[in-house]
C-alpha cells in the first residue's frame, strides 16, 4: 500500500501569486498527491489587508492579518512568503527558519538584497529554501539549472527576464508607438504596475540576474555594482533603425564567465532578429544558456501572472515536502568584471545640426579614442533643427565610448544628447 505524506503550509501574502497558489492547490491537490504521494494542506493564510479574508473564506481556510500566528504555528511545516519587498518579508523568513520551518519564496528583490544572509541562516538552522518562482514565473528554470544541468559549467547566459518591458518594446515595434504610449497600454492591460519604475528601469531584471548568478556561478553579486540601464530612454526611431539592421532591441540580463571573471550587466541590447531571444514576444520571458558540455539551450514561457507562477511555487512545496531539501550552492571565488573594461560593438545615434564639419568632428573624437566606425548613415532631415546620424562601431572599449560620447555631447553642433545601445553578439 502506498504511503502518503502530509505537509502543512502557511501562506503569507495573498496578492496575484498568493491567490493563484490557493486556487491551484485546491484544483490540483488530488493530481499532486496521485503523482507524488504528497498531500498538501493549506493550514492558514495571512495578509495584512483584512479584505483578503474573502478568498480564505471561499476555500474555508483560516485567515489572519497577523503573520506571527502563522510563523509560530507548530503544525505548519512550510512558510510560503509571497508579499515581496525587503521588509517585513526578510524578518518573516528569518523567523520561519528559527521556528524550524522551511521556506518557499518568489521574492527576487529580497534574494538579490540579502540572499547570502538568508541562505546562510537556512543552513545554520538546517532548513530549505525554494525560490523557483523568483525568476521567470512559470518556467521551471531554477530546477532545470540546479538539477538537469548539475554536471555542467554555465559559460554564459542571456535573459529576457521582465515581461513588462518586453511587452512595451514589442508594442513600440509592432504598433509604431512611442515609449509612453506603450507603457500606458501595458498599465491598462495589467502588466505594468501603477509605479512601473522597478520594471522599466531594469531593477526587476537586475534582481533576477542576481538570483541566476547565484545559481549558475555560486556567488551573490552586489546589485549596486552591476550596470543597470532600463528602457525608458529607448525611442521609436532607435527601434526602427535596429529593424533596418535586421535586429531588435531587447532588455537583456547578461552574464558571461571569462576564466575567473564574471561580466554581469542589465541593459537594452541590439540583437539579431533571427536569434530565438529576439523572437520572444509580448510579456513572455526567455533565457538562453550556454553550457559545457551540454551546449546551448533556450527556456521560454510565461514569466508572470498569478496562476502560471503558482505552478513554480507549488513545485517548490512538493520538492521540499518530499525531499526536505531546497537548493543551495557552495560559494565560489570569482571576480566581477568592471563594466569599463568590457568590449562591445555600439549603435550610436547623434542628433546633429546639419552644418558642414559636424560629422568630421564626431569622427575625429571617436578616432582619438581608438573607436573604429563600421558604418555611418545620415538620415534625411527629421526636422529643421537636427538630423540623425547613426553610427555602428567595431568592437570598442566601454570606457572609451563613454568618454567619446561625453566629448561629442559638448560639441556645439549637437542638438541633443547622443543615444548609445550596445550590440550584443549572441
Ligand atoms: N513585473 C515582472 C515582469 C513580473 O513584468 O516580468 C514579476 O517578476
Amino acid at each position: 500500500m502506498e504511503r502518503f505524506m502530509n505537509k502543512r503550509i502557511g501562506i503569507i501574502g495573498l496578492g496575484n501569486v498568493g491567490e493563484g497558489v490557493v486556487r491551484s492547490i485546491d484544483r490540483y491537490k488530488s493530481l499532486i498527491s496521485r503523482r507524488t504521494s504528497l498531500n498538501i494542506e493549506i493550514k492558514a493564510v495571512c495578509d495584512a489587508r483584512p479584505q483578503k479574508g474573502v478568498l480564505a473564506k471561499e476555500f474555508s481556510i483560516p485567515f489572519t492579518t497577523d503573520a506571527k500566528q502563522i510563523l509560530t504555528d507548530p503544525e505548519i511545516d512550510i512558510i510560503v512568503e509571497l508579499i515581496g519587498g525587503i521588509e517585513p518579508a526578510k524578518s518573516f523568513i528569518c523567523a520561519a527558519f528559527k521556528n524550524g520551518k522551511d521556506v518557499v519564496t518568489a521574492n527576487k528583490a529580497l534574494l538579490a538584497d540579502s540572499g547570502k544572509e538568508i541562505f546562510s541562516l537556512a543552513g545554520k538552522y538546517g532548513r530549505a529554501v525554494g525560490f523557483e518562482a523568483s525568476v521567470c514565473g512559470a518556467i521551471p528554470l531554477i530546477k532545470s539549472i540546479s538539477e538537469g544541468l548539475v554536471s555542467c559549467e554555465v559559460k554564459k547566459f542571456y535573459g529576457i527576464l521582465n515581461g513588462t518591458t518586453n511587452y512595451i518594446l514589442c508594442k513600440m515595434e509592432k504598433e509604431k508607438w512611442d515609449f509612453s504610449r506603450a507603457l500606458k497600454d501595458a498599465q491598462k492591460k495589467g502588466f505594468a504596475e501603477a509605479d512601473p519604475t522597478t520594471d522599466i528601469e531594469g531593477k526587476d531584471t537586475l534582481n533576477k540576474l542576481c538570483v541566476l548568478t547565484y545559481l549558475c556561478f555560486g556567488v551573490w553579486p552586489d546589485p549596486s555594482k552591476i550596470l543597470t540601464e532600463g528602457i525608458s530612454r529607448i525611442s521609436l526611431q532607435d527601434i526602427m533603425y535596429a529593424q533596418q539592421m535586421n535586429c531588435r532591441i531587447k532588455l537583456l540580463a547578461v552574464a558571461k564567465r571569462e576564466k575567473d571573471q564574471l561580466d554581469l550587466r542589465v541593459h537594452p541590447a541590439i540583437i539579431p532578429q533571427e536569434h530565438p531571444l529576439a523572437e520572444t514576444s509580448d510579456a513572455y520571458n526567455a533565457v538562453s544558456i550556454d553550457t559545457d558540455p551540454a551546449g546551448e539551450m533556450l527556456f521560454y514561457g510565461l514569466g508572470a501572472g498569478g496562476v502560471p507562477t503558482s505552478s513554480a511555487v507549488i513545485s517548490d512545496i512538493v520538492d521540499i515536502g518530499l525531499h526536505d531539501k531546497g537548493i543551495a550552492r557552495a560559494q565560489e571565488k570569482i571576480v566581477f568584471k568592471n563594466i569599463k573594461e568590457t568590449r562591445s560593438r555600439y549603435y550610436i545615434r547623434f542628433m546633429a545640426k546639419d552644418k558642414p564639419g559636424a560629422l568630421a568632428m564626431v569622427a575625429k573624437i571617436l578616432g582619438s579614442l581608438d573607436i573604429s566606425i563600421a558604418s555611418v548613415t545620415q538620415k534625411e532631415k527629421a526636422n529643421r533643427a537636427s538630423v540623425p546620424i547613426i553610427m555602428i562601431t567595431h568592437e570598442a572599449k566601454e570606457s572609451n565610448i563613454k568618454r567619446a560620447l561625453e566629448k561629442i555631447d559638448c560639441l556645439p553642433s549637437m542638438a541633443s544628447p547622443s543615444q548609445m545601445i550596445r550590440i550584443e553578439s549572441i
